[in-house]
């Protein structure tokens, strides 16, 4: 199980999640999809736009049955959508720890039925993303090539470890460079900055800006249903590999 995570928005989390999915599914993996974001952006971004719809939502709220709620949005991808009401559940964060574990416990009995289960985290530090956390055990953090970008992003690997410390586990832990345009010495210098301070942790691709990936959500589709050829698809297609072969950049210079 793979969460994907950054406490920053716009960095990419949701296309990474939806893209590689689809990238996964494509390959024939078993995908159950996660989206464990209250926007609903994954779900609305894989076609299931029913507003009044449950979903993780009712796991928290209900103690509903995962397997319940579960929709199949493509072949070999299934989604666990966000539901209307999942805003309300970072409230339950004053009953803290106790409620740490529910994510996890809903999902274990459904990790057999799925290859991979993949997580799409909201940009908050609260109770679900520290639910997501309990249920993984890897977790890709994307950022996005731009000036901000490393801001905080000690802080989160920071957060990380005092949660694997709390949980008595250990995460493994992936970099994905997004948003990254070749022709900018900016993006290049991030890139080079990632490298340097996390080597053996960036995965080798960089996903380039490209419109195709900006535009697919809208069509509720991935960016291989949308634009096979595009850059996007070349580079999601890529990134899953990576994932599958842990394939990450070593050298410390261009
Ligand atoms: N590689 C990319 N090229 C172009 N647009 C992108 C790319 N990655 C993300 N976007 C766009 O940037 C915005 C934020 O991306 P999103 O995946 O929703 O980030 P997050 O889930 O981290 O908030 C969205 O409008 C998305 O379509
Ligand atoms: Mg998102």
């Amino acid at each position: 199980m793979l969460a994907i995570l950054n406490h920053k928005g716009g960095v990419g989390k949701t296309t990474s999640c939806l893209n590689l999915a689809s990238a996964f599914a494509d390959m024939e993996l078993r995908i159950l999809a996660v989206d464990l974001d209250p926007q609903a952006h994954l779900t609305i971004s894989l076609g299931v736009t029913d507003s009044g719809l449950s979903g993780v939502d009712d796991i928290f709220l209900k103690q509903a049955n995962g397997l319940d709620l579960i929709l199949q949005v493509r072949e070999n991808l299934d989604l666990l959508p966000a539901g209307y009401r999942l805003g309300e559940v970072e409230k339950l964060a004053a009953q803290g720890a106790s409620k740490a574990k529910i994510l996890q416990q809903a999902l274990q009995p459904l990790r057999n039925q799925y290859d991979m289960v993949l997580i799409d985290c909201p940009p908050t530090s609260g109770l679900l993303n520290f639910n997501a956390l309990f249920a993984v055990d890897e977790v890709i953090i994307p950022v996005s090539s731009d000036y901000l970008a490393l801001h905080g992003l000690s802080q989160l690997l920071r957060t990380l470890k005092s949660a694997e410390k709390f949980m008595h586990k250990k995460l493994v832990t992936w970099i994905a460079l997004t948003r990254y345009t070749m022709r900018r010495r900016l993006s290049r210098q991030v890139r080079q900055k990632l490298i340097n301070y996390f080597p053996h942790q960036v995965l080798s691709t960089c996903i380039r800006e490209s419109a195709p990936l900006a535009e697919s959500p809208s069509f509720g589709k991935s960016i291989f249903d949308y634009s096979r050829r595009s850059n996007g698809a070349h580079d999601y297609a890529s990134l899953a590999d990576d994932i599958l072969y842990q394939r990450v950049i070593e050298n410390q210079t261009e």
